[in-house]
């Protein structure tokens, strides 16, 4: 099984990074022992972020750093080429409509949106539900796959709103796994970790059910 995720949205600050390591590290942790070397992280944002903390990770930690690229510009040669020597790709794209995004979604098999449950944050769905669709005349088999980041560990009400509001766009599939805001995230990513080597149970399941239901969605 091939497989290129692109983790996407065109809002910064919504956990795309954060999603793109954690993924990394439960693939290799639940799937391959420990091993990173068949999955590939693409940092495709100018910013870096993936990138570094992939170089900390070397630096800092007793942790197997992973096989990295940072790319730009139109990469969806480059990603076709690489899945010839991995598993699994996982892309970290800008915070905008960036030409690395629209190109990563012409050879991605699932892009992977992470959305706060705000309803400023969920609005900005509808560019993306139009950007998904020219992306589809290219790219058939183009999944997308929404999930709530970042939600509030202490009330339901607005996980539930934003369920409510998702089910108008068709376009995308909504996952099931809501990811909470947990100290968990900032800490294992600050220290070149992922949730799966840290401290806090909760954030570790979270990350694993969302890694679940998406390989059952790609
Ligand atoms: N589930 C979460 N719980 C707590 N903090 C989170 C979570 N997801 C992301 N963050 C934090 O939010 C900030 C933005 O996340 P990041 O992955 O850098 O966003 P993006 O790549 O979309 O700009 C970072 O400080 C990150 O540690
Ligand atoms: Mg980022």
């Amino acid at each position: 099984m091939k497989k290129i995720i692109l983790v996407g949205h065109r809002k910064g600050g919504v956990g795309k990074s954060n999603t793109a390591v954690n993924l990394g590290v439960a693939i290799a942790k639940e799937y391959y022992q420990g091993h990173t070397d068949r999955i590939l992280l693409v940092d495709a944002d100018p910013q870096g972020t993936l990138y570094r903390w992939n170089q900390r990770r070397m630096a800092d930690t007793e942790e197997q750093e992973f096989p990295c690229n940072r790319l730009e510009g139109n990469i969806n040669k480059q990603l076709k080429r690489e899945i010839e020597n991995y598993d699994f790709i996982i892309v970290d794209a800008a915070g905008r409509d960036s030409r690395e995004m629209r190109s990563a979604m012409l050879s991605a098999d699932l892009m992977l949106m992470p959305t706060k449950a705000s309803h400023a944050d969920l609005e900005l769905l509808e560019h993306m539900a139009e950007t998904v669709e020219n992306a589809r005349d290219f790219n058939e088999g183009l999944k997308v796959a929404v999930f709530i980041n970042m939600a509030p560990t202490n009330t339901q009400a607005e996980r539930l709103t934003a369920k409510q509001l998702l089910k108008e766009y068709p376009e995308f599939v909504l996952m099931k796994t809501v990811v909470a805001d947990r100290k968990a995230h900032r800490d294992s990513f600050h220290h070149a970790y992922g949730v799966h080597e840290w401290k806090d149970s909760k954030a570790k399941s979270e990350i694993s059910c969302l890694l679940k239901e998406m390989l059952s969605v790609v």
